[in-house]
């Protein structure tokens, strides 16, 4: 069964779409899929129980047309499993579309490396996103914790101390296209003004790559709530996301700041390892769900 994980994007979302860098983790929840040979083409998605073939019109059906015109034309039946909800900013499609693609690689002998199979699979986020960044689909291959900008640089970071973080939903879906789709009609209105913003924003990805380096939770932690504030600029926070971050602050984060594309979505929280279930647990009063992930100190 191959497996890709979902992402949390720490520093850069939104920014990253106009060639800026982006700071994202990996996460272990993810996607699984397994391929076998069947009389026709079909993909069965587990818990969504959906079930498409690549020329059924679907965003998911096209999706998998995308790349299966990749690899040799017999029938095969895939069958997958996300363990992340959709429009959560976790990176769900890319990490369905990276399991899928490397069950096919596994299943048809193909020699494919997780750079080559970032680079792949945008041709399965492109259906989903109209314009992805990629970093999604590149955390998905890569796995680890990654700065990344357009096209496809990529460079794993060492961390100087564990960092955990707290993952909160906040029960609203929303759509990454959409979201996108906002910025640049903001961008297109006000051109010179939301480039300082996204200036400012990159501004703070170098500064952050610096602190993840020093293993600095404290200044990383204001780092995300500047990085939430010129979000939030951006119009793609929302009152939810907002209510979940005041939780998280007054609960004793370092920082938090929405992750993804936001207008609902998730939300993370960096804190400090013996305050991390205190703050899971204030947040679970009023989250859909809530997790812990933690990016290890690089070894050596
Ligand atoms: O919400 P997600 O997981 O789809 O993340 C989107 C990240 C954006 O920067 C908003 C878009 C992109 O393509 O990079």
């Amino acid at each position: 069964m191959a497996h890709a994980g979902g992402k949390i994007i720490l520093f850069g979302e939104h920014a990253v779409v106009y060639g800026t860098p982006a700071i994202a983790a990996a996460i272990e929840v993810g996607a699984r899929a397994e391929v076998q040979k069947a009389e026709c083409t079909t993909m069965h998605v587990k818990p969504w129980d959906v079930e498409v073939s690549p020329d059924c019109g679907e965003p998911l059906g096209d999706a998998l047309a995308a790349v299966l015109s990749d690899y040799p034309g017999f029938g095969v039946r895939i069958d997958a499993s996300a363990d992340i909800p959709g429009g959560a900013g976790l990176g769900c499609s890319a990490a369905l579309g990276v399991a899928v693609i490397k069950a096919l690689d596994e299943f048809f002998g193909v020699e494919r490396s997780p750079e080559e199979r970032a680079i792949f699979s945008m041709k399965w986020e492109g259906v989903f996103h109209g314009n992805p960044s990629g970093v999604d689909n590149t955390v998905a291959s890569c796995g680890g914790v990654v700065s990344f900008r357009k096209p496809n640089e990529i460079e794993p970071l060492k961390v100087g101390k564990t960092l955990t973080f707290v993952v909160a939903h906040s029960g609203v879906s929303s759509s990454t296209k959409t979201m996108v789709d906002g910025v640049r009609k903001i961008y297109e209105r006000e051109p010179e003004t939301t480039q300082k913003s996204i200036d400012a924003i990159e501004a703070i990805v170098v500064n952050a790559r610096r602190a993840i380096e020093d293993g600095d939770e404290k200044k990383l932690g204001q780092l995300m709530e500047a990085n939430h504030l010129l979000l939030g600029g951006l119009f793609v926070s929302s009152p939810e996301l907002e209510h979940l971050c005041a939780i998280a602050r007054k609960a004793g984060a370092f920082g938090a700041k929405l992750t993804g594309a936001g207008g609902g979505g998730c939300m993370i929280a960096l804190c400090p390892e013996d305050k991390a279930e205190y703050v899971r647990a204030e947040l679970a009063k009023a989250a859909e769900f809530t997790l812990i992930t933690r990016i290890d100190a690089t070894k050596g």
